[in-house]
């Protein structure tokens, strides 16, 4: 009968630390996927990251006060800071995370989650942020041969000692994360910055010319991976043979998606959060060579390289720093596959960019971050980046409030946006019953600024039911045209809201009517506001 007890408690336990076991899990922040959508689950909901990056330098207890303070004017719920791998590990094998203690219990007192950078063999393409010891240790941790045999200011990818100490400094702070951070303050982490090299399109120093020199690895072979970097079907061959003239390029991406995979798993297999890393974009039309853009990073043309070579890495993530809304909207495009989670980790801090943020909502995105936004330790600036900051923070102060409703909306898909071109051009939006008819420039009233030559005016619409949409967007003017089997039949507005979500609920604040709706329809001025829009079919 004792043993039966004794045997019947061991059984209650061992069913009770599973079970906490998988509740730890299930809370874990993780990327899930459905029909080639995604969304980042926080506490086990779809999550929205209202980000900002500071500048690369901030990350200092002694500067965290006003990177804090650039936070709160942005309204952002998450902050993206680096973590330095000269700073964590100065004396080889003793890591010191005091910093990142400093940053994530601040982190908590601010009620902002952190993703985490970890600046380490790649910052930029080059190596400055490896600790002392391996800056001083050339010989053993290399930089990149150039063509003609020059020095390149990039960290070799294919050197086995720079991978372990990278792999050792990461696992190292995963393992600490997982310690320190039991609630999940910090919800992801990006693995090295903008990879790649600048300078030499890959390494050719013996080692690597070796590795060029032997077979294409098996992965790579693989008829699908073969086909989408546009080149013949084989079975094998040495790059040159199997890639032409695009070998140099694709062998230093394998090579750097390869050494980063690796860290990422390390990492990953001691702490499982989503792990991402960051491109400097090249030109996203006309296919331009290596020459012209940081080679070996993820960018667009080496997406399937990446994805076969870095499993481990949840998103590869483009750095917005383009103008022009068609490069722009094409990136965006490039990045959003049912393979790839897209993410903004960075984003140029101008007024035009502020706009794309809804482009992401409307590809089902998972956040979006513009760069530097603190004052980088000259507080004279603080006026210029309040001003400077602002189109971001109207636009996160708006959206805060809704974020669980815009996260799950951009999840199921049932967001889309628009956003002003270059040539201000009318544009519209497919909502099924209905037409929406944008025009850009001011609200369609008195409050439109015909001087104003920037385009920055913007639209989301989410989809209620048929007739019922949440819209929000400044500059621009708004209409509706009833489409399919309600084409050219009489309509009106039902009720024209403005209001905001409260604990999942829309609470109007008034009905527009009258002047507000009777032009057409409503305007959107310079500061975003939220309207819920109800349309009827009168015959
Ligand atoms: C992109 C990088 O990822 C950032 O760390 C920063 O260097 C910006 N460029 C430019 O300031």
């Amino acid at each position: 009968m004792t043993r039966k007890i004794t045997l019947w408690f061991a059984f209650l336990l061992l069913a009770t630390i599973n079970t906490f076991a998988q509740s730890e899990m299930a809370i874990l922040p993780k990327i899930i996927e459905k029909d080639g959508r995604h969304a980042l689950l926080v506490d086990g909901k779809p999550y929205l990251i209202l980000g900002g990056q500071a500048h690369n330098s901030s990350a200092w207890p002694g500067m965290m006060p006003r990177v804090w303070l650039a936070a709160e004017a942005m309204h952002l719920n998450t902050l993206e800071v680096p973590v330095y791998w000269e700073q964590v590990e100065a004396q080889p094998g003793r890591f010191d995370f005091s910093v990142v203690n400093t940053l994530i219990s601040q982190a908590r007192q601010h009620k902002v989650h952190l993703v985490l950078l970890w600046f380490a063999t790649w910052k930029n393409g080059s190596n400055h942020y490896m600790p002392e010891w391996m800056k001083r240790d050339a010989a053993k941790y290399p930089n990149i041969t150039g063509r003609n045999g020059q020095h390149v200011d990039s960290p070799s990818p294919n050197v086995q000692a720079t991978l372990d100490a990278d792999i050792k400094a990461f696992t190292a702070l995963m393992r600490y994360l997982k310690i320190a951070d039991p609630q999940h303050t910090v919800l992801m982490v990006q693995v090295e910055n903008e990879s790649g090299a600048w300078g030499s399109v890959r390494d050719y120093s013996p080692l690597a010319q070796k590795l060029f020199e032997g077979p294409v690895p098996a992965q790579l072979l693989q008829p699908a991976v073969l086909t989408a970097l546009n080149v013949p079907v084989v079975t094998g061959g040495t790059w040159q043979q199997v890639f032409g003239d695009r070998a140099d390029e694709y062998f230093q991406a394998w090579s750097v998606a390869r050494f980063i995979g690796q860290v990422a798993a390390a990492g990953k297999a001691v702490y499982p959060l989503p792990l991402y890393v960051n491109a400097a974009l090249r030109e996203p039309f006309g296919n331009p060579k290596a020459n012209n853009y940081e080679s070996g990073g993820p960018t667009d043309n080496v997406l399937p390289v990446w994805k076969v070579a870095a499993p481990a890495i949840d998103i590869e993530a483009p750095d917005i720093y383009l103008t022009g809304s068609d490069k722009v909207l094409k990136v965006i495009d490039l990045y959003d596959r049912p393979d790839n989670p897209l993410f903004v980790p960075e984003a140029g801090l101008v007024a035009e960019n502020a706009r794309y943020f809804y482009t992401v909502l409307a590809h089902g995105g998972i956040g979006f971050s513009p760069f530097g936004i603190d004052d980088n330790g000259v507080a004279e600036k603080a006026a210029l980046m309040t001003e400077r900051l602002s189109p971001f923070a109207q636009e996160y102060a708006a959206a805060a409030p809704m974020m669980p409703q815009l996260a799950a909306w951009a999840f199921d898909g049932k967001i889309k946006s628009v956003v002003e071109h270059e040539d201000h051009a009318e544009q519209t939006l497919d909502m099924g019953a209905w037409q929406a008819n944008v025009k850009f420039g001011g609200d369609g009233r008195a409050n439109a600024a015909p001087e104003y030559a920037g385009a920055t005016g913007k639209l989301l619409v989410a989809k209620l039911a048929e007739n019922q949409f949440i819209v929000m967007g400044t500059r621009c003017h708004l209409s509706f045209q009833p489409l399919g089997g309600n084409a050219g039949k009489t309509w009106q507005y039902l009720k024209v809201e403005e209001g905001q979500y409260q604990n999942g609920t829309f609470k109007p604040l008034r009905i527009l009517n009258g002047d507000e709706t009777d032009w057409g329809g409503p305007g959107f001025g310079d500061v975003p506001t939220v309207l819920r829009i109800s349309l009827v079919v009168v015959r």
